[in-house]
């Protein structure tokens, strides 16, 4: 169902690689509200995906950029806001990715140039992707940024890596330039941090099934889909959340306010399931 959320919004997507990509689902999400928008990534990753599958489907168009290339995000700024005829109501970053935990290094033996590229890729490409917008003026008044980001900014979770240091980062380039480009133009900015969610990124992390598990079991809502996620994400792109800025959202189902659930405990609970208990009111 269509509420026309984003109806005569034009907008720039970052990070669609195939259908599972969170990223995906919020092209399809807001193009169903009504926005048109470019849809971006490597060209690496337009080769090994789908995404010019996604812009037949949401009639437009791919511009390949590298995000960490200040070169490549001027090249398509220029190129996208010619194409949409006017300057980005909304702006999507769901770019992660980090070498350290794709060539196996733990964070006691990390590679100090892969951390650095974890960084580049993983948070100061938001940096990058908001000054070139901001030298060519390429964000309308009121118009939204939005990145995702995961609660290891916050907690630290096993296997997580270096990809834990990023999304701090990443969460406090959102305030920092939050507050330069709310106060100049009303333009607000913050991060989105989802449950764990089967993708091409999610399950690079160590132990991801039980990690899906146990967020699942400690969330009173389960955990957030991706689809979920896109839902979230285009309120935000829309008017209706127009004062909402430099924050961190938490959209998990609950997790991040856990502290222990009996789901979660009864992993330890042999034999006794959570259906047997439900109407116990001993057991809430
Ligand atoms: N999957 C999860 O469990 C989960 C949970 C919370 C947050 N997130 C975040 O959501 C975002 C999207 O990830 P996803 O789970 O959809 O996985 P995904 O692998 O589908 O998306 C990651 C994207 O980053 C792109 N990318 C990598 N390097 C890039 C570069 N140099 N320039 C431009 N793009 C580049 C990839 O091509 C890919 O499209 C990431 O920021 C991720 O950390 C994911």
């Amino acid at each position: 169902m269509s509420y026309n959320l984003l109806k005569g919004k034009r907008g720039l997507i970052f990070g669609a690689l195939n259908e599972k990509s969170i990223g995906w689902k919020i092209a399809e999400k807001a193009y169903e509200e009504g926005a048109s928008f470019v849809l971006t990534n490597t060209p690496v990753s337009m080769r090994l995906g789908q995404i010019n599958e996604l812009a037949e489907k949401c009639n437009t168009i791919v511009i390949p950029a590298d995000a960490t290339k200040v070169s490549d995000l001027d090249n398509l700024v220029e190129k996208a806001t010619n194409h949409l005829n006017g300057n980005f109501d909304f702006v999507l970053h769901s770019i992660g990715m980090s070498p350290n935990v794709r060539k196996g290094r733990t964070y006691d033996d990390l590679d100090y140039n892969l951390l650095s590229q974890t960084l580049d890729i993983s948070a100061i490409s938001l940096h990058k992707i908001l000054q070139t917008c901001r030298k060519r003026d390429a964000i309308n008044e009121w118009g939204s940024v939005v990145a995702l980001t995961y609660v290891a900014a916050q907690r630290t979770l096993y296997g997580y890596n270096d990809m834990a240091d990023a999304k701090a980062l990443l969460e406090s380039i959102v305030r920092s330039f939050g507050y330069i480009y709310g106060r100049e133009k009303n333009i607000r900015i913050n991060t989105v941090s989802q449950s764990p969610t089967v993708t091409t990124a999610g399950s690079g992390i160590m132990g991801f099934d039980n990690l899906m598990d146990f967020a699942d079991r400690m969330s009173p809502l389960g955990n957030a889909s991706a689809e979920e996620c896109a839902n979230y994400v285009v309120v935000l792109f829309s008017d209706l959340t127009r004062k909402v800025t430099m924050q961190n959202l938490y959209h998990d189902g609950g997790y991040s306010s856990m502290g222990m659930s009996f789901k979660a405990m009864n992993i330890y609970n042999e034999g006794l399931e959570y259906e047997d208990v439900k109407n116990d009111k001993s057991h809430k």
